[in-house]
């Protein structure tokens, strides 16, 4: 794994939405070397274990990287309390990424809540050539539709609760877009029903899925089996890293028990 660890200023941190948070992160070697879909491990001051975030954008002209966050718990609370110009030690670029095919082809990316972020650098790779249908809570909670639109991408918002876009869950929207046109590549992160479902119709309709897993994890590097997630290799159950191995998978690598 081809990775630095360092300490790194934070050239700009801004509030999202209610509790969601985004760091640009000057790091010039690791912004070189950074893909779409790979992970950031952050130091938080106070705590232990680091905490993974996707690398939302690879800003090569900045020699930066950004990452959007949301709260959770106590290690992500006090990260947000983090200002431009304060130091952050991080490990990164971690994992493998998405495959981005040629940026001719037709993808759409599927994004549940904080599951949007990694994302955007896909959007990006494909341009007008990519779709992307985001769902989220409630409009409080909606982050980055800007973003994505300004990549060239066409934009299918929907909310939980109906509060902005369509009432309801992206699967409804795929599946439309999927009889609208079929691409050649679906990219999926979010929560794991979601992700079940969006591989669920990735099979039906027979197109390429990826998807990018979350487990909880330690190292991040591989050294002490904290993201275990059982996985199908060559017809047979197995475990696979999700720090290592992952986060990204091929739809049909994932094993759904639930
Ligand atoms: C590959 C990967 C990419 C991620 N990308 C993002 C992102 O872009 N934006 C974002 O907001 N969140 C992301 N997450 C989830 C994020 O890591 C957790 O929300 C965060 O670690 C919670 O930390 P906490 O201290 O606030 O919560 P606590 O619950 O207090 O955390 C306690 C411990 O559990 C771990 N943990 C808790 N929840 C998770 C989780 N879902 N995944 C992994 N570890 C967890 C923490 O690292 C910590 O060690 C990602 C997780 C993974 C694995
Ligand atoms: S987090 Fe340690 S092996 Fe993945």
């Amino acid at each position: 794994m081809n990775y630095r660890q360092g300490v790194f200023t934070l050239a700009k941190c801004e509030q999202l939405a209610e509790t969601t948070y985004s760091f640009v992160i000057t790091c010039h070697e690791i912004a070189s070397l950074a893909k779409a879909g790979q992970f950031a491990h952050l130091r938080v001051p106070g705590f232990s274990l680091r905490r993974p975030i996707s690398i939302c954008e690879v800003l090569p002209q900045e020699g930066a990287i950004r990452v959007v966050f949301d709260i959770r718990g106590e290690g992500t609370k006090a990260l947000a309390t983090l200002k431009s110009g304060d130091s952050i030690d991080i490990m990164a670029p971690l994992g493998n990424g998405f495959s981005l095919l040629e940026p001719d082809k037709k993808a759409i990316v599927i994004g549940g809540g904080i599951g949007v972020p990694p994302l955007l650098e896909i959007a990006k790779h494909y341009g007008e050539n990519s779709r992307a249908v985001l769902g989220f809570r409630s409009k409080t909670a909606v982050i980055l539709q800007n973003d994505f639109a300004s990549a060239g991408c066409g934009v299918h918002l929907c909310t939980d609760d109906g509060s902005m876009g369509r009432k309801g869950f992206v699967t409804a929207i795929l599946k439309e877009q999927l009889d609208a046109e079929k691409p050649d590549i679906l990219y999926a992160c979010g929560p794991r029903p979601m992700l079940k479902a969006v591989a669920a119709l990735a099979k039906e309709y027979g197109v390429r899925c990826q998807l990018s897993l979350e487990e909880r994890m330690a190292c991040g590097v591989g050294a002490c089996l904290g993201c275990a997630c059982k996985t199908r290799k060559d017809g047979k159950e197995t475990y696979s890293h999700v720090c290592k191995n992952g986060p990204v998978f091929e739809a049909e690598e994932v094993v759904f028990d639930e």
